[in-house]
C-alpha cells in the first residue's frame, strides 16, 4: 500500500461539472492510496473547530467552514485581492487592508490544526494554490515532519512585484517549508529561483535544490493537463445542436471565468477589428461563455461592465436583423455542451494577459475532430504556450495581430490545420492530468525527508523569533535545472 495522500485545496470537488481535470487526477491518486481531500465548505458556517464529511468527486472529502469574515478577508481579500493580482502582474489592483493578511495567516493556522488532527506520520500532504502558501510553515510549527508538496496553479510572481507584500521575505520563507514546490512552467521555475537568488538566506545545492535555514526544497515544473479521453468522449457524443435554429455559419469560441487576467476585452476588440476587414459575404460569430466569478471584488465588477459595454457597442455597429456577431453568455454552462461547442467551433481564442496554464486551450484541442480540426489561437502569456508552440501564438496586447490571427485561423487550409492540431494534441496527451499527478507524487516521494517532529517544531519556533536572517551561506550561483 503506498503512503496515504492528503490533498488540500480551497475549492473541493462537489461533483459539479466544472470540477474538471484536477479532480479526476487527484481522485485516482487519492483512491489508490485511501487518501482524503480537505478544503473549504462551499457554504459559510460557524463550526470552525472541526471538519465535516462532504460527498462529491468520488473520494473522501473533509470540509472546514469559513466564517463570513474569513470569506471576505481571507478568500476575497488576501487570496483574491492581493495574491491573485500580484501573481497575474496586476499589482495596480492589489488592495491591502491589514485585516486581509491577518485573517489569511489565521485561516492557514486554523486549517493546519485541523489537518494535524487527521494526518498520520507517513502521509504525503499535497497543498494546492495561493490560498495556502503558509500552510507548511504552520504544519511544521505543529511538529509535522511529513513530506509536504505544494503546487501553484497560477503564475509565479516576479521578484519586483513581490515587494508589494507587507513582509516580502515571508513569502520565500513559507515556500521553504515545502519539500517539493511544483510550478506550471519553466518560466515559473526561473522566476522562483530568481527570488531565492536574491535572498541572502537561501543557498543553491549542487543537485538543484534550494536550502534555506536548514530546509531543503526542490523546485520543478509540472505542466498540468486534462482528462483527455473523457473530454473527447463528451465532445463526440451526439445530441441536439446546442444552437437550435440559431446556428452560426462558423464561429470562434472563448470560454473563461470572467477574470481580468483572461484578456477578454482585447479579444472582443480584436474580433471587432476583424469584422471590419472580414472577407465579403462572411458572417462569423464570436461565442463567448464567461461565467461570473468573485463578484464581490471591485475589479471583477469593473471587468463585467467593461465587457458588456464593448459587446453592446460592437453588436450595435455590426449586427444585422438575422446576425449577431458577438454571442456573450455570462453564465456557467453544462460541461458536455461546452465540449460540443468546442468541437463545432472553427477556432478558439485564448487571450490571457497572464495565466498559469489555461486548461481551456487543452480542452479545445482535445475536443477536435483530427480530420477536420479547428485552430487554437493562444496567448504567449498562457503557460500552455510554452509547449503548444504549434498553436497560433499571439500577443494579447496587440489587437491588430490578434485580428490577423482570427483571419488566419478562419481561412487556414485543411493540411495546415491538421498538422498544427496533431502537434498540439501530442502535448495535450503527454501532459494529461493523470501523468501530471503521478509525476508530482513520484517526485514528492523521493524528496529528502524533513527533520523529526521535535526538531521541526524547534527550528520553526526558532525562526519565528529571529529578527535577523541567518548568516549568509556559501552560495552556488549557477543556474539550476
Ligand atoms: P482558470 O483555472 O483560471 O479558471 P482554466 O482555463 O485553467 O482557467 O480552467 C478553467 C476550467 O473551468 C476549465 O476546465 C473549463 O472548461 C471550466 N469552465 C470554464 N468556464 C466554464 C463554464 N462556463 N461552464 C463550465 N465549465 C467551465
Ligand atoms: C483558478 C485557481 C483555483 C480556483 C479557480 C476558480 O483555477 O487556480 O485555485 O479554485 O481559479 O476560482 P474560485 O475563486 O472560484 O475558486
Amino acid at each position: 500500500m503506498p503512503p496515504r495522500l492528503i490533498a488540500v485545496s480551497n475549492r473541493i470537488p462537489t461533483g459539479s461539472p466544472s470540477s474538471g481535470g484536477l479532480v479526476v487526477a487527484l481522485r485516482d491518486a487519492l483512491s489508490a492510496s485511501g487518501g482524503l481531500w480537505i478544503g473549504a465548505h462551499p457554504d459559510p458556517g460557524t463550526g470552525l473547530e472541526e471538519m465535516e464529511e462532504v460527498s462529491g468527486g468520488g473520494c473522501r472529502c473533509l470540509a472546514f467552514r469559513l466564517s463570513e469574515e474569513e470569506i471576505s478577508d481571507y478568500y476575497l481579500g488576501y487570496a483574491n485581492s492581493v495574491l491573485w493580482p500580484l501573481c497575474h502582474r496586476r499589482v495596480d489592483l492589489v488592495e491591502m487592508p491589514s485585516t486581509y493578511e491577518e485573517r489569511y495567516r489565521a485561516v492557514n493556522a486554523r486549517v493546519a490544526k485541523l489537518i494535524a488532527q487527521v494526518a498520520r506520520p507517513d502521509d504525503l500532504i499535497w497543498v494546492h494554490d495561493y490560498h495556502f502558501f503558509p500552510l507548511a510553515s504552520e504544519l511544521r510549527a505543529l511538529g509535522l515532519a511529513n513530506r509536504i508538496g505544494f503546487f501553484l496553479h497560477i503564475p509565479f510572481p516576479s521578484l519586483g512585484d513581490l515587494s508589494v507584500l507587507s513582509q516580502p521575505e515571508d513569502f520565500a520563507d513559507w515556500l521553504a517549508d515545502y519539500n517539493l514546490l511544483g510550478l506550471q512552467t519553466r518560466g515559473d521555475v526561473a522566476r522562483c529561483l530568481e527570488m531565492y537568488r536574491a535572498d541572502p538566506r537561501a543557498e543553491f545545492m549542487p543537485d538543484g535544490t534550494v536550502k534555506m535555514q536548514g530546509r531543503i526544497t526542490s523546485v520543478r515544473s509540472f505542466p498540468i493537463g486534462i482528462d483527455v479521453d473523457h473530454f473527447r468522449e463528451l465532445a463526440g457524443v451526439g445530441g441536439r445542436n446546442p444552437f437550435g435554429r440559431e446556428a452560426p455559419d462558423g464561429f470562434v469560441i472563448g470560454v473563461d471565468r470572467l477574470d481580468y487576467s483572461k484578456g477578454i476585452p482585447n479579444r472582443f476588440r480584436a474580433f471587432g477589428r476583424y469584422l471590419k476587414t472580414r472577407p465579403e459575404g462572411t458572417r462569423p460569430c464570436l461565442v463567448q461563455i464567461a461565467p461570473p466569478t468573485r463578484e464581490r471584488v471591485q475589479a471583477y465588477q469593473d471587468i463585467t461592465s467593461e465587457l458588456e459595454e464593448i459587446a453592446g457597442r460592437l453588436n450595435g455597429a455590426f449586427a444585422e436583423l438575422d446576425w449577431t456577431p458577438i454571442r456573450y453568455i455570462h453564465r456557467s454552462i453544462d460541461r458536455s455542451v461546452l465540449a460540443r461547442l468546442h468541437r463545432m467551433a472553427r477556432a478558439c481564442a485564448v487571450t490571457s494577459l497572464a495565466d498559469g496554464m489555461n486548461l481551456v486551450a487543452k480542452e479545445f484541442v482535445a475536443a477536435q475532430d483530427p480530420e477536420d480540426p479547428g485552430v487554437l489561437i493562444l496567448s504567449r502569456f498562457a503557460g500552455a504556450a510554452e509547449d503548444m508552440t504549434e498553436a497560433l501564438l499571439v500577443n494579447p496586447y496587440d489587437i491588430e495581430e490578434m485580428a490577423a490571427a482570427i483571419h488566419q485561423a478562419l481561412e487556414m487550409p485543411l493540411d495546415e490545420r491538421r498538422a498544427r492540431h496533431a502537434a498540439c494534441m501530442e502535448v495535450v496527451r503527454r501532459t494529461d492530468a493523470t501523468r501530471w499527478a503521478a509525476q508530482f507524487l513520484a517526485a514528492l516521494r523521493t524528496c529528502m525527508p524533513t527533520l523529526s517532529p521535535q526538531v521541526a517544531r524547534l527550528s520553526s519556533s526558532h525562526r519565528r523569533h529571529r529578527a535577523v536572517p541567518d548568516e549568509k551561506p556559501d552560495r552556488v550561483d549557477e543556474p539550476l535545472k
